[in-house]
């Protein structure tokens, strides 16, 4: 029995399909995703409907009923995967997805991620950036936490990233990327 993570915000689960190669299993893996189209255009896109054994929920991670129906059936988890999310949201918003963080976790856990973390850009008809500033952010998982918590921060650079420019050329000359991460002790 392996420790279960959850990936939210998990798009089409390709980084979900990356762990399941590199740990050899992925009947521990579990994502949450807001648009099932997504998840069906994974399946499509990595051909594996017969063999990609993850449990992906559809729905809004800001949904209590949906996030209780979650813990209902598969329980709480070990560990949680927050890539490219807060940044979505404003600060309230932010601060309600770290309580709902903690309510998917077992006492014993680890969550990390990353974020953009420069101005707000807006992204011109594709959304919004809000820059998460890593000392707002880890106040709000040290506010929130039922326990003791250990935060680490860093800042990195967009540069070394592929993907061509298609979404760096929106981001203000300089702009970093939080990585982060917050565990139990
Ligand atoms: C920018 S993508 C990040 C994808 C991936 N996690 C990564 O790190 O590259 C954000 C993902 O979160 C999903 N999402 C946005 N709002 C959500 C919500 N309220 N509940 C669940 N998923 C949401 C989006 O549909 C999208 O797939």
């Amino acid at each position: 029995m392996g420790q279960k993570i959850l990936d939210i915000g998990c798009c089409f689960g390709q980084d979900l399909r990356r762990l399941a190669l590199d740990a050899g299993r992925s009947d521990v893996l579990f994502g949450l995703e807001y648009r099932s189209r997504f998840v069906e255009l994974g399946l499509d896109l990595f051909k594996d409907r017969d063999t990609f054994q993850s449990s992906i929920f559809s729905g809004d991670v800001f949904d209590e009923s949906f996030i209780e129906s979650i813990i209902s059936s598969v329980g709480r988890f070990d560990v949680l995967y927050v890539g490219s999310l807060f940044h979505l949201f404003g600060v309230e918003q932010q601060r309600q997805l770290v309580r709902i963080l903690f309510r998917l976790l077992k006492s014993d856990f680890l969550i990390f991620g990353r974020a953009y973390s420069g101005d707000s850009v807006d992204l011109g008809g594709a959304g919004f950036l809000n820059g998460v500033p890593s000392d707002q952010l880890q106040q709000m998982f040290e506010s929130a936490s039922p326990g003791p918590v250990s935060c680490e921060m860093a800042l990195d650079s967009y540069e070394y990233k592929g993907g061509g420019d298609a979404f760096k050329r929106f981001l203000p000359q300089g702009s970093k990327e939080l990585v982060f991460s917050v565990r139990s002790f």
